[in-house]
């Protein structure tokens, strides 16, 4: 039996950022209403491509995996919000990275992307179809964002997070993982306008992001808690040896809810929505990193996530940290710099969405 272990980690998150005072004065709202209902302080907004967030997280974890680019398999995009379609955004982060002739695949399951795509790179890895393998998650939501929607618009961020899986023979990796989708309620959170099904000739405006928030609430919470009670179920783990638990950052309530269902003590709880609100795909590959880089994951940990989106998808995971937290090497890739304000940087799609 291989396993895919999880050699290198790193992220990219943009500079520019919009704290709550400063979205009041784009939509009706305020700072004591967005934090005592979501957690969220501040967002990011990318000055740059999904695909240069993509870049940047993946040559980070190439780096610290230690491993050189040209010897990837694959390289799986998890992203909602791809820079182009055809071709794909996967491909241009492989020639971008030099992981030369590796396959290239974007795959979308909204918030619930990444550990989609790490089953499914886990799972290749697994049957020895391939040795090595980048998993990324990179978003830009803020370009879905209508402005002068006030429930969605201060919730959402960008940025990128990514892992390097390698094949390995010690149990180390995704050890347990349940994925699946309510499609019967997918209209609940949806972005209109948007894809092959509209007319593009006569299109029926911009695309905007429509979600019935209380609903989704109940059900990320349910979903997820479910889904991490199978997973639990099927690697034969009791609660208590859960060391580190990486929930989807969706909303503050709907991780202290996940908590507490799998009775899971405060520090051993990844949070880091304050600093970036939802960055759909890419918050538990950037909340991951974070773990690691911040002594919460240790050696041999045993890591619950979960996630929950449009779809409705759902994920649990269960993940075995193996012998390393410390990077082999740091790259240096960057982005390029950013001359803009976060308030700068989305005026003009602010100003378009209230005439
Ligand atoms: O990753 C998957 C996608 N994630 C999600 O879809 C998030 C899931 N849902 C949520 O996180 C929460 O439902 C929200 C944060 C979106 C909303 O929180 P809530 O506690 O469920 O509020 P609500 O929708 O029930 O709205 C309560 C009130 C309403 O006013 P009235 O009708 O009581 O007068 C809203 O109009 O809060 C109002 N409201 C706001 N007020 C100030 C809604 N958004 C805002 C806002 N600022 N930004």
């Amino acid at each position: 039996m291989s396993y895919a272990h999880i050699t290198g980690w790193g992220k990219c998150i943009p500079p520019a950022r919009i704290s709550n005072d400063e979205i009041s004065q784009l939509v009706d709202t305020n700072d004591e209403w967005i934090t005592s209902r979501t957690g969220i302080k501040s967002r990011r907004v990318s000055h740059v491509s999904t695909a240069e967030l993509a870049t940047v997280a993946a040559k980070h974890a190439i780096a610290c995996a230690g491993i050189d680019a040209k010897d990837i398999d694959l390289v799986l995009l998890a992203t909602c919000t791809p820079s182009t379609m055809v071709a794909n955004t996967a491909s241009l982060v492989q020639k971008n990275i030099g992981a030369i002739g590796a396959a290239a695949m974007d795959t979308n399951a909204a918030c619930s992307g990444f550990l989609y795509a790490m089953q499914a790179a886990t799972a290749q890895i697994q049957a020895g179809m391939i040795k090595k393998a980048v998993v990324i998650a990179a978003e830009r939501m803020t370009w879905y964002v209508n402005w002068d929607r006030r429930d969605s618009a201060v919730l959402f961020g960008d940025g990128a997070g990514a892992v390097v899986l390698e094949a390995a023979d010690t149990p180390a990796g995704l050890l347990g993982t349940k994925t699946g989708c309510d499609s019967e309620d997918r209209d609940i959170l949806h972005i209109t306008n948007f894809g092959s099904d509209i007319d593009k000739y006569s299109p029926a405006g911009p695309s905007d992001l429509l979600f019935e928030g209380r609903e989704i609430f109940k059900r990320a919470v349910k979903g997820m808690s479910e889904a991490c009670d199978d997973v639990l179920t099927q690697a034969n783990l009791s609660l208590d040896e859960i060391d580190v638990l990486v929930p989807h950052q969706a909303n503050l309530r709907i991780i202290q809810a996940i908590q507490h269902r799998l009775k899971v003590d405060d520090e051993k709880v990844m949070v880091n929505i304050g600093e970036y609100g939802n960055t759909s795909a890419a918050t538990i590959a950037i909340a991951l990193c974070e773990a690691v880089e911040q002594g919460l994951i240790k050696p041999h940990a045993n890591i619950m996530s979960a996630a929950f989106g449009a779809g409705l998808t759902w994920a649990a995971s269960y993940i075995k940290w193996g012998d390393r937290v410390k990077p082999i090497a740091i790259s240096d890739a960057t982005l390029p710099p950013c001359e803009q304000s976060g308030l700068e940087l989305v005026a003009a799609a602010a100003a378009a969405c209230k005439q």
